[in-house]
């Protein structure tokens, strides 16, 4: 952050930090001294942890408190933290004064990978995740992969389903080249995990740059952009059944059925969806949840209201691409669905 980041903003005096809470309990004000901030005006607020944070409440919260400090057009505010503040503070950012300066620092390994990059930034509403919302996109996303080494292991855990999905959709991305990213995965997955490996700046890289190249081509996910919903789908479905799984855990086992639907689909083979498979679990992801296939249907229904009345599939094929589809076989569907419902 400091000089370089803010540097596109001459006139920058006042930045508004937001500061997940569990960061700030295990690093305290070195979080802040770090940022490099010096010389300008920093008013800091926490945010409590967890998704309750992403609500009109939060959001109210952070509205009153700008609007009650004096926020001005040549503020800027900064997100440090996971998706939760980066989703939150994104839109507070878009929202109030009609838009100030926008910059992310994320923490997770999920919002490093997706969630900071891109400018999808939302609240959750009583009757679904990320329904209000605006795209708006940061100035800058700066990265630290140092940050992970206090993440819990199941949400580091988490953050890699979203590496997977990358990895599986990188031949379709603009200037992607196909399997480069699912074949160092898989070389690399105990190194991966245990953090220590350089080349965890690297992929952490790459997931941006694939991401970025998306986002580029389709901002508003006229078309392309909807690849990154791969695994999303089913995934969306479990998340949304009640089971207590973090987000990626969910993606993990949309993933799993996303592959099976294709193989059903004769798109794939079985031993595609091995690979995949095998990456899941090595990356100490589930493979199943325990929810009940009706609940995921009826979730997947009320997804496909919300997107037009069209379910869309992102589905793989032999050549290592992936494609959006409409139609694919409803026995099929129940069949994916059925095989990652664990009794
Ligand atoms: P999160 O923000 O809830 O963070 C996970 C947990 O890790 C929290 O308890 C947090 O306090 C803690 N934490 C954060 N950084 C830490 C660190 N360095 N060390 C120790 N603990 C740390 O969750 P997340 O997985 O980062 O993000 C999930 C959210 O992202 C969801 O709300 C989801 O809807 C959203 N999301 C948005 C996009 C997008 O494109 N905008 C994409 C994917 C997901
Ligand atoms: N996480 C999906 C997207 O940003 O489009």
């Amino acid at each position: 952050v400091g000089a370089t980041t803010l540097a596109q903003w001459p006139k920058v005096r006042r930045v508004w930090l937001f500061v997940d809470g569990t960061l700030l309990a295990i690093l305290g004000d070195t979080v802040i001294d770090e940022l490099g901030l010096d010389g300008l005006d920093v008013h800091v607020l926490e945010v409590p942890p967890g998704e309750t944070s992403k609500s009109i409440a939060g959001l109210a919260r952070i509205w009153d408190w700008m609007l009650g400090e004096g926020v001005d057009r040549s503020d800027v505010a900064i997100a440090v933290g996971g998706g939760v503040v980066g989703d939150l503070v994104g839109f507070a950012a878009a929202t109030v004064l009609r838009g100030i300066g926008f910059v992310q620092v994320p923490t997770t390994l999920l919002a490093m990978v997706d969630s900071s990059v891109g400018g999808k930034t939302a609240i959750n509403h009583p009757s679904g995740k990320n329904l209000i919302g605006a795209f708006y996109q940061p100035a800058r996303v700066i990265v630290d992969t140092e940050f992970l080494a206090t993440l819990p292991d199941r949400e580091f855990h988490s953050g890699w389903a979203e590496v997977i999905k990358h990895g599986v959709i990188e031949g379709s991305t603009p200037g992607g080249e196909m399997g480069v990213l699912l074949d160092i995965l898989r070389r690399n997955a105990p190194a991966l995990l245990a953090r220590e490996s350089p080349l965890l700046p690297w992929v952490v890289r790459r997931n941006i740059s694939l991401k970025a190249s998306v986002v580029d081509a389709d901002e508003k996910e006229a078309s392309l952009r909807g690849i990154l919903n791969f695994g999303h789908t089913i995934g969306h479905g479990v998340e949304a059944s009640g089971y207590p799984l973090f987000h990626g855990e969910a993606i993990a086992v949309g993933t799993v059925a996303a592959m099976r639907l294709a193989a059903m689909e004769c798109r794939i083979g079985p031993e595609e969806v091995e690979t995949i498979e095998h990456l899941i679990a090595d990356f100490g992801l589930p493979m199943r949840a325990r929810v009940d296939p009706a609940e995921v249907r009826r979730h997947m229904e009320h997804d496909k209201k919300k997107a037009g009345g069209k379910q869309l599939w992102i589905l793989p094929n032999r050549e290592g691409l992936v494609t959006i589809e409409r139609d694919v076989d409803p026995a099929h569907v129940d069949a994916a669905i059925a095989s990652v419902v664990a009794g």
